[in-house]
């Protein structure tokens, strides 16, 4: 059987309701490869619509979730809620996150435990600064954000471990990585999670994605898929990305 492609959509803070809902109409009636994983990250006030119109065709997640189940935590939601209203992944740790928010690692690795209890399959988002990048600091921080999520941690017999490789810099700049690069730290971070979960992991490559480069990403041997944020956001552009896998 042909390998796996996951395409994965994060569509951050970019539409409101009645936009999201269009977006969802249109993701379905495309057709997408026979191998591809789809998982769609709407913004949090549309996901029961989302999860409604994809009818468990695509994964739906949030962007973000609480690691409490309930309490005076205002302005957030939890992982329970998200798996209580269908949602079966979460992104965690994402740059926007990390970087405009202040998340740490252990905020990251807080969320990931919730998750794990409840049975939802976090994606961890890692990158590099292009400060972190030019001080060659790049393995070195990547490395302590592995540790910081994975370490001692019991992961779920069964449940996908998926990592997304986003460095800061490439994230909505239109600047992507050379993909030879994306593929040099893919394997590493293949590396570092083996040792550290005992199972190979699910690499995704994220930051500037669009339908000319994602076949150079896809090509990558441990590369297996994508995490798009701005090219996900318009149907021509995500068709176009699409038909490009095929
Ligand atoms: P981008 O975002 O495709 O707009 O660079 C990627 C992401 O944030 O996941």
């Amino acid at each position: 059987m042909d390998k796996k492609i996951y395409l994965f959509a994060n569509w951050k803070m970019y539409l409101n309701p009645a936009e999201t809902v269009d977006l969802a109409r249109d993701y379905s009636k495309l057709s997408y490869p026979a191998n591809s994983v789809v998982a769609v990250f709407p913004p949090t006030v549309s996901i029961t619509e989302v999860i409604k119109i994809f009818n468990n065709k695509f994964a739906v997640g949030p962007q973000n979730t609480y690691w409490a189940e309930k309490g005076g935590y205002t302005g957030e939601s939890s992982a329970a809620t998200f798996k209580q209203l269908g949602c079966t992944h979460a992104l965690v740790g994402h740059a926007e996150r990390r970087h405009i928010f202040h998340e740490s690692n252990h905020d990251v690795r807080l969320k990931i435990e919730a998750m794990l209890q409840l049975g939802i399959t976090p994606v961890l988002c890692m990158g590099e600064t292009a400060e972190e990048r030019k001080k060659l600091q790049t393995e070195e921080v990547l490395e302590s954000q592995i540790r910081s999520a994975f370490m001692d941690i019991v992961w779920p017999e069964g449940m996908e471990a998926i990592v997304a490789y986003e460095p800061v810099w490439a994230v909505g700049t239109g600047e992507s990585c050379d993909p030879n690069e994306a593929e040099r730290v893919a394997s590493l971070i293949s590396n570092w999670t083996e040792k550290l979960l005992k199972r190979p992991p699910v690499v995704l490559y994220g930051g500037s994605v669009r339908g000319e480069n994602i076949k150079h990403y896809l090509s990558m041997s441990h590369l297996s898929g994508v995490l798009v944020g701005g090219a996900s956001t318009k149907i021509e552009t995500w068709s176009e990305l699409v038909k490009n896998v095929s």
